[in-house]
This record gives C-alpha cells, sequence and structure tokens, in this order.
C-alpha cells in the first residue's frame, strides 16, 4: 500500500447556510461537520492529515484539535485554490492523497477505503467518487466520453441545459496522486462563471495530460450529501439520526418510535433499556441496560446506572445510579450525583448535590448546594436556602433524617445523623443528631373569636 494523506476543505463561510456559525462548524445530531468527516477519516490509515481553514480558523481549529494539521486559506478562491495552501506541507510527496469536503457529514471511512482501493488497483492518477442521484442540482456533472471514461467535471453553475440533464454527480471526495496533484493545480484557472479556481478542473487536466482519471461510483447515496443550506443541514440530521437509532437497535436498545427519538453520535446504551417517544439524548452520556427513559426526557451528558427510570425530566451534567426512579417533571441540573435507589418526584429540582442511597424527595423540592445522607426523606415543599443573594452555601443532611413537609434549611447548616425536623420549620441553626427541631411560631388557637367578630357588625 502506498503513502495516503488526506485534505479537508473547511475554509468557506458557507454563504447559504444564512448563518452566524461557519458552515462546517454546524452540527449534525450534535457533532460538527467536519468533526464527522475527521472521525471517518481518523478511522483510515492516514499519514498525515491536513485539514484547510479560512473562515472561523481558530474556532475550526478548537474544535478539531490535534487530529489534523491546518492550513491557512486567507482568501476562499475556490477549492483548488484551498488544497493548494496545503502546497508546503505535501507538494511532492509520493503517496495518494483524500480530498473530502467538510460540508459531507454522512460520508464513512467503508467508502473512502473502497475509493482508495479502486484508485490504487487501476493505477490512476485521479478518482472521483461520484453517485446517480435523482436530483443533481447544485452538483457538478461528471461528463463521460462516448468509451464512458471519464473527462471532467462540469459545475451546476457552468453547465449547459444538457449537462444539466445528467444525474451523475461529482460528491466532492477524490483521491489523486500526490504529485500529479500539486502539479496539476498549478494549471488551474478561475476562468468560469464563479471566477473561481475549481478543484474538479485537475480531473480535466490529468486527462488531458494522457493520464489515468476514474470514477468509484457508490450506491451509498445518503452518504453523498452535500450541506450547502438549512433545507440540506435538516436531511443530514434525519439520515445521520437515523444510522444512530438503528445501530442502538441492533446493539439491544428498544427504540418505541425513532422517529421521535434524537440521540447524538457518541452516547452509550445498555442492553434491554427502552427509549420511548419525545426523548432526547446528548453529548457524552452513558446510559446503562434495563433502564426506561422517557417519554419526553432530556439529557446530556449523564452517566447512569442499570434499571433507571426517568420519565418527562430534564438531567444534565450528573452522575445518577441504578434503580433511581426520577420525574415525571423533575429538573437534575449540573454536578449532581445521585446515589443508588432513590427516588427523585415530580417538581423536583436537584442541584450541585450529593443525594445518599435510598434517600427520598418525592415532591415539590429544591435541593441545591448539598450533601444529603443515606436514607434521607425530604418531605414535600422543603427545600434548601443556598444562597443570600451574594453567595452560595452548603446544606448537609446526614443519614436517616426525616425533613417534614415545607421546611426550609438555610444555609450554612448541618441536620445530624437521625435529626428529625418538624414541618413547617425554618431552620437557621445545626440540628444535632438524633434531635427534634422544630423551628416555627406556636399555634394559638382564639375560642369563638370568629363568632364575637360577628356580633360587632
Ligand atoms: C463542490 C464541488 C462540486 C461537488 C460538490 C459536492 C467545486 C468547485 N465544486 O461544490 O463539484 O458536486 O462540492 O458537495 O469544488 N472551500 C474552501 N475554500 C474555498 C471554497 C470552498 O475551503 O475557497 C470548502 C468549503 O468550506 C466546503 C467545500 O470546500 O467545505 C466545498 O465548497 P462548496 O462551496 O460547498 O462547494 P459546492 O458548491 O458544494
Ligand atoms: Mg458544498
Amino acid at each position: 500500500m502506498s503513502n495516503r494523506y488526506a485534505v479537508i476543505l473547511a475554509a468557506g463561510q458557507g454563504t447559504r447556510m444564512k448563518s452566524k456559525l461557519y458552515k462546517v462548524l454546524h452540527p449534525v445530531c450534535g457533532k460538527p461537520m467536519v468533526q464527522h468527516v475527521v472521525d471517518q477519516i481518523t478511522k483510515l490509515d492516514i499519514q498525515e492529515m491536513v485539514t484547510v481553514i479560512g473562515h472561523g480558523a481558530d474556532k475550526v481549529k478548537a474544535q478539531l484539535g490535534e487530529a489534523s494539521h491546518y492550513a491557512l486559506q486567507e482568501e476562499q478562491l475556490g477549492t483548488a485554490h484551498a488544497v493548494m495552501q496545503a502546497q508546503s506541507m505535501l507538494e511532492g510527496k509520493e503517496g495518494v492523497t483524500i480530498v473530502v469536503c467538510g460540508d459531507t457529514p454522512l460520508i464513512k471511512a467503508e467508502t473512502m477505503e473502497s475509493l482508495f482501493r479502486h484508485h490504487e488497483e487501476l493505477s490512476a492518477k485521479a478518482t472521483i467518487l461520484t453517485a446517480r442521484i435523482d436530483n443533481p442540482t447544485g452538483y457538478g456533472r461528471i461528463i463521460r466520453n462516448e468509451e464512458g471514461l471519464v473527462e471532467k467535471i462540469v459545475e451546476h453553475k457552468d453547465a449547459t441545459d444538457a449537462e444539466r440533464e445528467i444525474n451523475e454527480i461529482n460528491t466532492g471526495t477524490y483521491c489523486f496522486d500526490n504529485v500529479a496533484l500539486f502539479e496539476a493545480l498549478k494549471n488551474v484557472s478561475n476562468d468560469n462563471v464563479q471566477s473561481e479556481y475549481y478543484l474538479p478542473d485537475v480531473v480535466e487536466i490529468l486527462k488531458k495530460q494522457g493520464e489515468v482519471v476514474t470514477a468509484y461510483q457508490t450506491n451509498e447515496l445518503e452518504e453523498t450529501l452535500g450541506v450547502n443550506d438549512r433545507v440540506a443541514l435538516a436531511e443530514a440530521e434525519r439520515i445521520m439520526r437515523n444510522r444512530i437509532n438503528e445501530q442502538q437497535m441492533r446493539n439491544g436498545v428498544t427504540i418505541m418510535d425513532p422517529a421521535n427519538t434524537y440521540i447524538e453520535t457518541d452516547v452509550v446504551i445498555g442492553q434491554d433499556t427502552v427509549i420511548l417517544p419525545g426523548t432526547i439524548i446528548k453529548g457524552k452520556t452513558v446510559i446503562g441496560a434495563d433502564c426506561q427513559i422517557g417519554p419526553n426526557t432530556e439529557i446530556e451528558s449523564c452517566e447512569i446506572g442499570d434499571e433507571t427510570v426517568i420519565r418527562q425530566s430534564a438531567a444534565y451534567k450528573s452522575l445518577i445510579g441504578s434503580r433511581v426512579n426520577i420525574g415525571p417533571f423533575a429538573h437534575i441540573r449540573p454536578d449532581s450525583d445521585i446515589k443508588d435507589d432513590v427516588k427523585i418526584g415530580n417538581f423536583v429540582e436537584i442541584k450541585k448535590a450529593v443525594f445518599g442511597e435510598g434517600s427520598k424527595a418525592s415532591h415539590l423540592s429544591y435541593i441545591g448546594d448539598a450533601e444529603v445522607g443515606k436514607n434521607v426523606n425530604i418531605g414535600c415543599g422543603s427545600i434548601t436556602v443556598n444562597y443570600d443573594g451574594k453567595n452560595k452555601f452548603l446544606t448537609k443532611i446526614e443519614d436517616d433524617v426525616f425533613i417534614g413537609c415545607n421546611s426550609n434549611l438555610v444555609a450554612p447548616v448541618t441536620v445530624g445523623k437521625g435529626a428529625y425536623v418538624a414541618a413547617g420549620s425554618t431552620i437557621t441553626k445545626d440540628v444535632p443528631g438524633s434531635a427534634l427541631s422544630i423551628a416555627r411560631a406556636h399555634q394559638v388557637n382564639k375560642e369563638n373569636y370568629v363568632d364575637k367578630l360577628n356580633q360587632k357588625k
């Protein structure tokens, strides 16, 4: 096998997206388009990867990090000009270079590998990944001669009516003999409708020099989508979503309504977990086996154990144990650590709190900046008062504590092991272990008071 290099084109603004965000950074199932491309290329045996950046260069670099080298294209004069920016890094090196556009997020490593193989088997100087699609509008068309051999690529905007009838398109992915590529690039002109230096023109230049130029036509039509506007972005999202859901189902996850389930690429889910409709699972979430998630639940970057049930709730950047029961309508905010066998019921908000094994907050509570021990029962409507308007303070509730309904725990405060807090208390001082604390006004009953009032009238 020859040396292999990759060039990813990611310098364009993406005018047709009509967006502040640079095109290749638009996410598909939570991951920027260009990251999808790089992740697939990383699976191949590549000696050197160069990403051409320009618009939003710093942001693209920050996104991709060390995975790639970078070449800066200061002015976006076209795709050939873009590849030319990698000249100092790649020119003259023996081997094969794959060029991929950063706006084709659905392309798979397997397809690129087949492209490489085809290119190498035919000892070609250029091999274009092509596809036949129903609506080729906007794509470059593959022009073949009478013998069926590739002659050149004509961009949609430059094509004649007859050429526009051709439905074999350039997917924007190619393999080139690296030495020939950088030689040919020097001869590309910008004499076309868009006054741009087109990379596809390299094909015609090599052909005219009598070199072997071929096409590898893929049947994986869904992989070839180039995202230039938000309509195509939604299409890419739909295809990627199906792919992810299908993979999860094949791994043993039940998804009741895949068309209404939104799982990002890096999510891991265990066997026999059931995902109910309207559920969105994002980021680096890991869910164990035998869980039930949803309906209508949003989970972002959480680690969840086995046999946990989360209904109609939201959970972010937190740890959630096994056999935990959350919701309906609960809110788990970042940095929470909910241990095994916990119950978090309806209209309960947990923020930056450790919630110990077997403890319960079943209804209408706010528990923020807290350390809750094991087997604690937090009564309906009880809250931690963690904020004095300037600073946040910690509430500690030790094991086996019982907090009566509608209590306020004014932090910083500790309720000792096994203590009871009477309903309606506002606790401002520490409660010793095993004590009963009552912090509310004594009840006064004025006998017959209402009758007397009525007599005065
Ligand atoms: C390109 C191809 C077209 C093909 C289609 C497949 C050209 C001239 N046309 O068209 O034949 O059918 O992709 O999706 O190549 N870029 C740069 N610098 C530039 C210009 C573009 O880095 O100066 C990058 C863009 O960020 C983008 C990629 O190259 O990721 C492709 O550019 P785009 O403008 O989307 O080309 P298309 O019109 O889609
Ligand atoms: Mg494009």
